[in-house]
């Protein structure tokens, strides 16, 4: 389930590239507004989205994916507490800890918009009934060299980062990451070979009684 028929056409592809297509369905859905009627499932895989419910917040979702396990069945959080980190402090321009700053902008814009980003969902999940089995801090720290995939990702994410914080940055640090987003040269992200993918996610495990 997302509300994105892209997100949702990118899955179906994965899954047709995998031969899997007759077994995966997807279903399009604003979780903010009426949740779509599933049925009695066995397991929900939430990753990186339920900090993203808003109206009135994830509690309500929490509730609904209650209601959808049959008793018994598993619900799966994944969530973030942050950004990745891909950059080195010195990116050789401007000044070092550009994307410290940007990460600190990215918090401001969020704590309004995003709320829940970095939430403690266990608390959460026990409230809206479900058994926590698992609690497991999960830690990425990938370092150079890297596969070619790591610099669009590191391209992509920090694109829309700048689409978020663009107003809260000096003209300076802006001017320095529209060069790294856009330069073909070798301290361009997607040249660069001192790209590394550092982030930090928890999995929460939790059972319908
Ligand atoms: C960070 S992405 C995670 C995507 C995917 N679950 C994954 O782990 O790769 C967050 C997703 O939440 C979806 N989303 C945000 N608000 C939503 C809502 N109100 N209803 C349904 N989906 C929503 C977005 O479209 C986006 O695909």
């Amino acid at each position: 389930m997302d509300r994105s028929p892209r997100l949702l056409d990118h899955l179906r592809g994965k899954a047709r590239a995998r031969g899997v297509e007759d077994r995966v369905r997807t279903v399009q859905a604003d979780l903010d507004a009426a949740w779509p009627d599933l049925g009695t499932v066995e397991l929900v895989w939430a990753s990186a989205s339920l900090h993203h419910l808003t109206d009135p917040d994830p509690d309500r979702g929490l509730r609904e994916i209650f209601e959808s396990l049959r008793p018994g069945g598993l619900l799966a959080v994944v969530e973030m507490a942050g950004f990745p980190r891909f950059l080195p402090d010195d990116v050789g321009r401007g000044r070092p800890g550009l994307e410290a700053r940007c990460h600190e902008a990215r918090a401001e814009a969020h704590a309004e918009s995003l709320p829940d980003l970095g939430s403690d969902w266990g608390p959460r999940l026990s409230r809206a009934g479900f058994t926590v089995e698992v609690e497991r801090p999960i830690t990425i720290d990938l370092r150079p060299p890297l596969p070619e995939p790591t610099a669009r990702y590191a391209q992509a994410s920090l694109r829309m980062l700048r689409s978020r914080i663009a107003g809260k940055l000096s003209p300076d640090d802006l001017a320095t990451l529209d060069h790294l987003l856009d330069s073909g040269g070798p301290d361009g992200v997607v040249r660069r070979d001192d790209l590394t993918v550092r982030t930090e996610r928890t999995l929460w495990a939790a059972r319908r009684p």
